[in-house]
């Protein structure tokens, strides 16, 4: 077997269990919002400029960096847990000059009432919790977006399809605190 060929095997068995063991640690999967859903929610909704968007467990941060390409927020901050994800973030932003923060911390165990909105693609019961400390931390009027799970108990303001010729299409949900 040629050495590249075993090198690239053992690293992609090295990044499969990286995941596994993230998802151990935060119970919600690596997976991303598809770029292709952006188109519907940023045309049915007003990234206004001159806010401070936080995205909650940012991934890779292409959801980031596409707001802070539509608008202007005045900070944009991403949480993630993953160090890889971090580093990647860290370098784009460095290397595209994006005014664009990533903080490797637990959203959950960090202070967020500066946050004007927020995004949020993760599992019902994370959603919950980060819902419950940005109603207890955050400014009334702030808003909270959901991809995929709704919050239990709180009412949304609106749904947006995140594919709309898709009949089995999901929806992002806009919450008010
Ligand atoms: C489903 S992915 C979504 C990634 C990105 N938001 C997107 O939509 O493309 C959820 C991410 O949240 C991160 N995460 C989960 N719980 C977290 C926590 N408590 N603090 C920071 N990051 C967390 C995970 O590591 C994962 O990368």
């Amino acid at each position: 077997m040629n050495i590249l060929y075993k090198i690239t095997i053992i690293l992609g068995v090295l990044f499969l269990l990286y995941h596994v063991v993230l998802h151990r640690l935060t119970k919600v999967p690596i997976t991303i919002t598809p770029k292709k859903y952006y188109k519907n929610l940023f045309a049915n909704f007003d990234f206004k400029d001159n806010l401070i968007f936080y995205e909650l467990g940012c991934g890779w941060g292409d959801f980031m960096f596409a707001v802070n390409k539509l608008s202007r927020p005045k900070k944009t901050i991403g949480y993630e847990l993953s160090l890889i994800h971090v580093l990647f973030i860290k370098t784009k932003s460095f290397l595209t000059k994006s005014n664009i923060e990533v903080k490797n911390k637990n959203f959950l165990h960090t202070d967020l009432s500066d946050g004007d909105i927020f995004y949020l693609f993760l599992v019902k019961p994370v959603v919950k919790k980060a819902w419950e400390k940005i109603k207890k931390e955050c400014q009334p009027g702030t808003i909270v977006i959901t991809l995929a799970d709704k919050i239990d108990g709180a009412e949304y303001l609106k749904k947006i399809p995140s594919n709309p010729k898709n009949p089995k299409t999901s929806y992002f949900y806009i919450y008010k605190v």
